[in-house]
């Protein structure tokens, strides 16, 4: 594998700079339902990124004031980077009450969900719905411009199906109605998650609308994050599946981007376990949380480990918490003792560019919720 920290990329890409809100590195943990939650978010923060976004929070429930919708857009106060929080809804004046609740409660930034292709979402006009009807996106975005001091920002696919694409047309119109970015998940909603994100759309919105653009799609190296910014000239790129159980992806493009204050040192096995460890623990702090999800989580962190798959049957097996972390433990000493650099492990395991399992399972999830 190619050393992640060689002078290979001539890159630096300056500070994303989204209205009020500085994003250094420009480089955003993009929003995944039943995933970005608080714990998740604040490590990808503490590993690097510039900004971090909410799964997507439902209008509706935070107009209704439904303490499991309000939970979702809660963060610790420790954030250390600007909290964008992402609403769904298709009513223009819904969204922008939602927004005004938000910026109350002290969001740095609200991002609308224009991509979202799951049924639920679809139906009542919300996500990706929004691009078969640009001018009631148009109305949603003008009217949270009006209702909020704060940056609002949409996340768009490329079009509902490959037959018919108008994202530049409809970029152009959003810019217009006052959106201060706009990021792009280069795929249609008919293809979900299949096949390769097509970045040259990045490319043609980033030349057609004067405010910034984020890239989004099948950034999971840091090779990919590099080639996205050279190929797109995009002003920041957002990461998704590459960022389950690796924040460490972040930590070498922040170093990478000159964005860390020069405070770099390679992790050791010891500091893998402490990010882990941490993690699970402020997932299961408070409220009892689904073992599954804990198993998830485990999983993505051992990806591309030695000996993780056997890791992953054994927690299957495992009865409760307790057992899967003793036999976390136990698997991480022998990693450990195997030499291996933490970098090595992590950065070479996310070169692939298709989905990562787990991922595909949890959205379907999401869908259910
Ligand atoms: C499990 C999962 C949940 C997602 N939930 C959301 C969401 O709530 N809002 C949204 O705009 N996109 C959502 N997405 C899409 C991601 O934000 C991102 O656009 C997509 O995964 C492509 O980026 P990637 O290749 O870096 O993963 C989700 C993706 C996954 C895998």
């Amino acid at each position: 594998m190619t050393d992640p920290l060689s002078p290979l990329s001539p890159l630096r890409p300056p500070a994303l700079v989204i209205g009020s809100v500085r994003v250094d590195p420009p480089l955003i943990l993009a929003p995944m339902a039943g995933v970005t939650d608080a714990p998740f978010r604040s490590v990808v923060a503490e590993h690097g990124a510039g900004m971090v976004t909410t799964e997507m929070i439902s209008v509706e429930g935070l107009r209704r004031r439904m303490p499991v919708t309000w939970k979702l857009a809660r963060q610790e106060p420790a954030l250390s980077v600007p909290l964008a929080v992402q609403v769904f809804g298709a009513d223009p004046e819904a969204a922008a009450e939602a927004a005004r609740m938000l910026e109350d409660r002290g969001a740095a930034l609200i991002d609308i969900n224009a991509g979202c292709p799951v049924r639920k979402v679809a139906r009542q006009g919300a996500g990706a719905a929004l691009l078969r009807d640009p001018a009631r996106l148009v109305r949603l975005v003008e009217a949270v411009r009006r209702g909020v001091g704060i940056p609002v920002t949409v996340k768009v696919r490329l079009g509902w199906d490959g037959g018919s694409i108008h994202i530049v047309e409809t970029a152009r119109r959003l810019a217009s109605a006052g959106v201060d970015a706009i990021a792009v998940h280069a795929r249609t909603a008919v293809q979900q998650y299949s096949g390769r994100a097509d970045w040259a759309w990045i490319r043609r919105i980033k030349e057609a609308v004067p405010v910034p653009v984020v890239g989004n799609g099948d950034v999971t190296s840091v090779a990919a994050a590099r080639a996205m910014l050279r190929e797109t000239g995009c002003d920041g790129v957002m990461i998704g599946r590459g960022a389950l159980g690796n924040p460490w992806l972040f930590t070498v493009l922040a170093h990478e981007w000159g964005s860390d204050g020069g405070l770099f040192r390679h992790p050791d096995w010891g500091d893998f376990r402490r990010t882990v460890r941490g993690h699970v623990g402020s997932f299961l702090d408070g409220a009892p949380r689904p073992a599954g999800h804990l198993r998830k989580l485990l999983s993505w962190y051992s990806r591309g480990c030695p000996d993780g798959a056997r890791l992953r049957s054994q927690i299957t097996e495992a009865r409760d918490v307790g057992e899967m972390l003793d036999r976390f433990d136990r698997w991480l000493e022998a990693v450990a003792a195997g030499g291996l650099e933490v970098l090595t492990v992590k950065l070479g395991s996310c070169q692939r560019l298709h989905p990562l399992p787990g991922a595909g399972a949890l959205f379907e999830e999401a869908e259910r919720q």
